[in-house]
């Protein structure tokens, strides 16, 4: 699977799908640029999300916060005090672990061996471990399994100890009194502390939910694989306020409907799964993660979290404004509960590309075999919908083929070609996903038909130029 990874990020490259950011000056670790057809299916990825939330649900609406918030937001949230994780530094290369990170690639190390049990027992222990906070156990962890000293002979290490995963910076000039403000962690505090903002002037009733897609920055250490833990990224956030007492059955919906979700986006059903959580943080009672198996294994893509009231109650302790709700149904004043559904847009489309890259042989009518790569991403989202060529550059068939595309292009985005053979025309876009090719020809001037090729099963058929655009949207 290490190499369907490895060919899946080039070819993301080759394609224009994801570059690494400032490659110029060789990168920057862990943060990425998305190119032309990426930035084409990111997009498409959010709009399917944010209708599925806002358009198809009349009790959620959307806002768009801003990154930087006042800094008492992360005191009230607890992110100042507790968002950080365990690591460990080698004090002489001076480089900083993650401990969670090294063990996970010690029981990859194993799984890969064909020991599965021994790193099933690793994983275990480290959940273990994490839950209890206990940093001398994680350490004798380290020492058992050879994990350190793998890394570096000497013995030069540092106590397991905690760090911060926000980015600070100062607001204002720096020689005025400094005022130290973090960039976002998560999206979601931007919603709860515009949760009475949002209730009043769209005057919505529990339970409802606000929704919220945008840049998030964690200062993860050891960040790898590719855009599946980056230190900017974007989130697609959903906080549903409910009644007390309800949180539970509130919770156990959005599992379902989250899981749907993915389902319509053509992910298989085998490919994702719900991992409880062992450790439960301290504000919530019930969280899942919804994984997905990512060429690297099953690994968490969106997290769905029961978050109590925590979050609006610190917010109105710190702040010192009222958040309550009053509901007419049972005449009662409270602090709203929350479900909140949380999932990566990076991590999604590194979903879909794993999901629908295939290396494809061909055999053709004479029984030669050819390879194609090709994407089969759900139509709705793909980068492009329909490509365009005219057979030759001459006899009036690119005028005719430009006359549909633009036409076409108002409904949905096309794409015009003329340059090459039509097969080495189909196989570029088979490479980013897109569902149809049609092909103007000669017979195109006689009769105003085209041929429509489809991308997954490479049938082509005559159809009227006059039902183009609904053949196409009836696949969208
Ligand atoms: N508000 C809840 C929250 O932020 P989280 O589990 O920390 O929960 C939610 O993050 C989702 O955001 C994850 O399931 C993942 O898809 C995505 N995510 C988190 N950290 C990420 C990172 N460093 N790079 C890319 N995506 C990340």
């Amino acid at each position: 699977q290490e190499g369907k990874f490895q060919a899946i990020i080039s070819h993301a490259k080759e394609y224009g799908f994801v570059f690494s950011s400032s490659e110029i000056y060789d990168g920057l670790s862990a943060v990425y640029d998305y190119g032309p057809y990426g930035s084409e299916l990111k997009k498409n990825i959010r709009d399917y999300w944010w209708k599925a939330m806002t358009q198809l649900n009349e009790n959620i609406v959307g806002i768009d916060a801003a990154i930087f918030m006042h800094p008492t937001t992360w005191k009230a949230s607890g992110h100042v005090d507790s968002f950080s994780d365990p690591m460990i530094d080698n004090k002489d290369s001076k480089k900083r672990y993650r401990v969670d990170h090294l063990i996970e690639a010690k029981a990859a190390e194993l799984a890969e061996a064909g020991d599965q049990a021994a790193a099933d027992a690793l994983i275990a222990d480290m959940d273990r471990l994490l839950a209890a906070d206990d940093y001398k156990g994680l350490r004798q962890l380290l020492d058992d399994q050879k994990i350190v000293c793998s890394i570096s002979k000497t013995a030069n290490w540092t106590d397991i100890r905690q760090f911060n995963l926000m980015f600070d910076t100062q607001l204002g000039s720096v020689t005025e009194e400094a005022n130290t403000i973090y960039l976002r962690p998560e999206t979601a505090q931007g919603i709860f502390v515009n949760f009475l903002n949002v209730q009043k002037t769209a005057r919505m009733k529990i339970p409802f939910g606000i929704a919220q897609t945008g840049k998030a920055f964690r200062n993860e250490i050891v960040a790898r694989q590719f855009i599946f833990r980056m230190r900017e990224f974007e989130q697609m956030e959903m906080q549903f306020f409910v009644r007390p007492g309800t949180e539970l059955e509130w919770y156990e919906k959005w599992k379902q409907t989250r899981l749907e979700w993915h389902l319509s986006m053509g992910t298989p059903k085998e490919k994702l799964r719900f991992h409880d959580h062992v450790k439960l943080a301290h504000y919530a009672n019930a969280a899942v993660d919804i994984e997905f198996e990512f060429p690297f294994g099953f690994k968490e893509l969106e997290g769905i979290h029961s978050r109590t009231d925590y979050d609006l109650s610190r917010h109105q302790e710190f702040s010192g404004k009222k958040l309550t709700y009053f509901d007419t149904e049972i005449n009662k004043h409270y602090v709203p509960y929350v479900v909140e559904t949380s999932i990566g847009l990076d991590r999604m489309f590194l979903a879909v590309l794993s999901n629908s890259y295939e290396e494809e042989t061909i055999t053709k009518e004479d029984g030669s075999t050819d390879q194609r790569v090709v994407l089969h991403i759900a139509p709705k989202i793909a980068p492009v919908k329909l490509a365009i060529f005219p057979l030759t550059k001459k006899d009036g068939l690119p005028e005719l083929a430009h006359e549909i595309y633009k036409k076409c292009a108002e409904q949905f985005r096309c794409f015009y070609e003329v340059k090459d053979a039509i097969g080495k025309r189909y196989r570029r876009q088979d490479a980013i996903g897109t569902p149809f090719c049609v092909t103007v020809d000669h017979q195109s001037l006689e009769d105003q038909t085209v041929t429509i090729r489809h991308r997954d099963s490479m049938e082509q058929q005559r159809i009227k130029i006059a039902d183009l655009i609904s053949t196409v949207q009836a696949a969208l």
